[in-house]
């Protein structure tokens, strides 16, 4: 099964609320968010946004440049029939991360919770980091949650990759800075606790 086909069948299958990521308030990602962009036109992508009440959030803050790119078109189809038509400012973005065009240096911060670790080939790691360098702009940030060392070794029945905060530093190398950490003790829908790291890089 190919990977779009393997997170269409999730969307289609369960509601954004059973999935076991699923968080009513992303309560860290905001408070990151705010603190590296209080700017509100600050330009923000969500990837690998999915079904998440992240966007939602971010338009009650007063954000106004958001976009959620994903590669499961009918999670960002349910994200935005959850909003209406508070969700038609916001791009949304049926795509993979590794293959999308992105405007070079259009990204303030970009967000990703939960898809890089997902990326268990040394080569699709590196043509994420190269999206990721030619989308953000010079002093932008890029906040990636992963599983933390002590996480679980999969996710929705994939693999994954777990991680440090240095050791995801190193992935992104040189042209970032890794600028602040944080842990998360996620309790999943079922009660079950699965521990995130989140690193915020600032662009060179
Ligand atoms: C575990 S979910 C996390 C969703 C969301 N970030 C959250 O925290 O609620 C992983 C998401 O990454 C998306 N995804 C996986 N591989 C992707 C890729 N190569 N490009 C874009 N999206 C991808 C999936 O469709 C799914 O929505």
């Amino acid at each position: 099964m190919t990977t779009q086909a393997h997170w269409e069948r999730v969307y289609a299958t369960r509601s954004h609320t059973e999935v076991s990521w699923y968080q009513r308030e992303p309560r860290v990602s905001l408070a990151l968010i705010e603190r590296v962009a209080p700017a509100r036109s600050a330009a923000i992508l969500d990837v690998g946004g999915g079904a998440s009440t992240l966007v939602d959030a971010l338009l009650v803050r007063g954000y106004t440049n958001l976009g959620v790119l994903d590669i499961a078109a009918g999670a960002l189809g349910a994200a935005h029939d959850r909003l209406g038509a508070r969700g038609d400012t916001v791009a949304w973005l049926a795509a993979d991360v590794l293959h999308y065009p992105f405007t070079p240096q259009s990204v303030d911060v970009w967000h990703d919770r939960a898809v890089f670790h997902f990326l268990t080939e040394a080569a699709d790691r590196r043509a994420y980091v190269a999206q990721a360098t030619a989308a953000v702009c010079p002093g932008g940030h890029i906040i990636v949650a992963t599983f933390a060392i002590d996480g679980p070794a999969q996710c929705s029945g994939l693999d994954v990759c777990r991680y440090s905060p240095d050791l995801l530093h190193e992935e992104f190398g040189a042209g970032f800075d890794l600028v602040a950490h944080t842990f998360e003790e996620h309790i999943t829908p079922t009660g079950g606790a699965q521990r995130f790291q989140y690193s915020v890089l600032a662009r060179r």
